[in-house]
């Protein structure tokens, strides 16, 4: 291994696309990458975390255009949430990139540019039967583009043409046998194995160069000195993995060298043929080196179904957050999913979890010994010389478990760690209620302490080891312990090294976990995004039935009664004076409208609202639950038409 990587990792996500705000799916992969940080954080190593949004390409214009906004507003209104759903559930990462990011569609540029000098990238042309109407190719195979009879499309139905069209290929023909060397040479790139069957089975059946370019879409990166051609999604969002750590970036080569190539890749089944064909071609292109391993995980389900953003079946880590708090969630994620398996989603599953592992297990270990050494008055515990047989056993107990909950890890088999763990949890319930130490108080001080002691003992090294999957509550366990949190370079390294003579401060903390409430009904599948009403198409007809005047507030006041609505008297000038009831109180005070000039609809019906008449409607853009009045850009007389 390269000597400045040893005591650094590398660990990405899958960019998400941008059509909705992130789900439970996107919270997965996302989560498995901050424990696996967190894990590397406590082996003492720097870490970068690299996460980020998708937010080029047909898919997201699409989305942007049924939601009616451009792409950019569009994509821009759901960052917020991916980073708000991140903070929430203490996502650690380092950076957060977005495609749409000036040095990421640079860098993009560039090496489109290196690679056309190469011969890797070269113009050509697609040939394929089109659908005109639908714009869009319908066929994928040779032997369907070679037939001489038009087919029709398998969407709208009509006849197609053959249609050629300028595009510019990557060259994967000529990375077959070189990746095919690769996976032989690296069995473990690929992580479960049975994935990597797949991927060499798939590359031996022969690769062809594929468009990368594409005219028919015009979001997304445009080619250098060809612009009417923009990049194919996936080569410019797979280049995210080495553009977010400064690849392509003036001043950042230092950087760029020291972090790459990655350690991990975390992604879902979905997507594996992307990053263990074409991203290492595209490396092997330019001249870089291929990341090490690839972590490829099965999908939450629910009812039998992948929970996507297309099915609209997905649940809202928001949801979850707030009925259950972030940690609960990101332990049931964990334990619940087998890396290599697709797993189902269930609330009941989650709150039986809860109540039996967290809050039974754990939670309630830790407060019954705490409290019992309260009752008795204890409040220091000693470091301890003399084990008693029954208490070296645990401490066997607990070191052979952190070197296979370690194993585990470093596998990847998160669930398997957490099940190994919890044994150890099980056992020091037994060991607590064996000794019976609430008896031997007052009968035998010292055995006393030694129980309320072994018991600290494994439960420091099980709130170590649980950090990077529940982090602020293993803080809060260590803290109620009386023991540091600050977890240093060599945390990991002592906890195996843990001689058992540790001395402790207990402190009563609050319940680290609180057992579901019963019968709560929680709602969590919910729409991906809110339903966008379809607006239907009106003539212009339509449009000048509705008469717009400006108009000036010369009163406003609040209406008695009312959290939501303000009275305005408002000049228009030849047109004389009207009252308007507007429902704007959360968005401005009366003072704020009086003397603005602002545009009123002044055709509609008349309208008793909370006993006022009110003659018309001030206009206001709504964003984000607040409305801020429209206005003109310079001065009219009140009465002006607005057309
Ligand atoms: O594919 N269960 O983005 P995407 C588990 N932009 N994981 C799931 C999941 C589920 N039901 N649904 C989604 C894209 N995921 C591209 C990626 S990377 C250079 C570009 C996770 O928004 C899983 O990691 O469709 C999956 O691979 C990813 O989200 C797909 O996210
Ligand atoms: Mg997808």
């Amino acid at each position: 291994m390269h000597d400045t990587h040893y005591n650094k990792f590398y660990v990405t996500t899958p960019i998400y696309y941008v059509t909705a705000r992130p789900h439970l799916g996107s919270l997965y992969s996302t989560l498995l990458a901050d424990v696996v940080a967190r894990w590397n954080i406590l082996q003492g190593k720097q870490v970068f975390f690299l996460t980020g949004t998708d937010e080029h390409g047909q898919k997201v214009a699409e989305a942007a255009h049924k939601a009616n906004k451009l792409p950019q507003e569009f994509v821009d209104s759901f960052i917020h949430a991916y980073k708000e759903v991140w903070y929430n559930y203490e996502i650690a990462y380092t950076h957060f990139i977005r495609t749409t990011d000036e040095y990421h569609v640079k860098a993009v540029q560039k090496w489109i540019a290196r690679l056309i000098v190469t011969g890797d990238i070269y113009k050509g042309y697609y040939k394929g039967w089109y659908c005109t109407p639908d714009e869009t190719f319908v066929t994928e195979k040779d032997s369907e583009v070679d037939s001489s009879v038009a087919p029709a499309c398998p969407s709208c139905g009509r006849l197609t043409v053959m249609v050629q069209e300028e595009t510019y290929f990557f060259k994967l023909s000529a990375y077959q046998d070189k990746l095919l060397k690769f996976y032989e040479e690296h069995p473990d790139f690929i992580v479960p194995k049975e994935r990597a069957h797949e991927v060499v089975n798939f590359v031996k059946a022969g690769l062809k160069d594929f468009s990368i370019s594409r005219t028919t879409v015009t979001w997304g990166i445009p080619f250098p000195d060809d612009a009417h051609h923009v990049t194919y999604v996936w080569a410019d969002a797979l280049n995210n993995y080495i553009t977010g750590i400064g690849y392509g970036q003036p001043g950042r080569e230092h950087e760029f060298n020291s972090w790459w190539p990655a350690d991990l890749h975390i992604l879902g089944k979905d997507i594996v043929r992307f990053h263990a064909i074409y991203w290492p071609a595209f490396l092997m292109a330019s001249g870089l080196a291929l990341p090490k391993q690839l972590l490829v995980h099965g999908w939450i389900k629910v009812g039998d179904q992948k929970m996507s953003k297309s099915l609209g079946n997905v649940v809202d880590p928001e949801v979850l957050f707030k009925k259950y708090g972030p940690e609960p969630v990101r332990y049931y994620l964990v334990k619940q999913m087998a890396i290599t398996h697709d797993g189902e989603f269930s609330i009941g599953d989650l709150e039986q979890k809860i109540e039996s592992d967290l809050a039974n297990d754990l939670g309630n270990l830790l407060n019954r010994m705490v409290s019992l050494a309260h009752k008795n008055d204890v409040i220091e515990l000693p470091a301890i010389h003399e084990w008693s047989e029954r208490s070296l056993e645990l401490r066997d107990e607990s070191w052979n478990m952190t070197q296979e909950f370690e194993g585990y890890m470093e596998d990847y088999l998160f669930h398997m760690a957490l099940a190994r763990l919890w044994k150890t949890i099980n056992k020091t319930n037994a060991y607590f209620h064996e000794q019976e130490p609430w008896k031997l108080a007052k009968t035998d001080r010292a055995r006393f302490i030694e129980i309320l002691s072994a018991t600290c003992h494994s439960l420091k090294t099980i709130a170590v080891l649980l950090w990077p999957v529940m982090p602020k509550k293993m803080e809060q366990l260590l803290h109620s312990l009386g023991l540091s949190t600050l977890l240093t370079n060599n945390t990991l390294k002592n906890l195996e090294l843990n001689s058992w003579g540790q001395h402790f401060m207990l402190h009563k903390i609050p319940n680290l976990f609180e057992k579901p409430e019963p019968k709560e009904e929680v709602v969590v599948v919910a729409p991906a995004q809110p339903e966008q009403p379809q607006v239907p198409e009106i003539g212009i007809e339509d449009f000048i039935k509705a008469l717009l005047i400006i108009g000036t507030v010369e009163q406003a006041e609040e209406v008695p009664g009312s959290d939501k609505l303000l009275k305005l008297q408002v000049n228009f000038g030849p047109l004389g004076m009207r009252q308007i009831l507007s429902g704007v109180k959360k968005s401005y005070q009366p003072t704020d409208l009086i003397g603005k000039q602002g545009v009123f609809v002044t055709n509609l019906k008349p309208r008793k609202m909370m006993g006022f008449e009110s003659h018309g409607m001030m206009l206001f853009a709504v964003h984000d639950n607040k409305q801020t009045f429209v206005t003109i850009a310079g001065v009219v007389p009140n009465g002006t038409k607005v057309q």
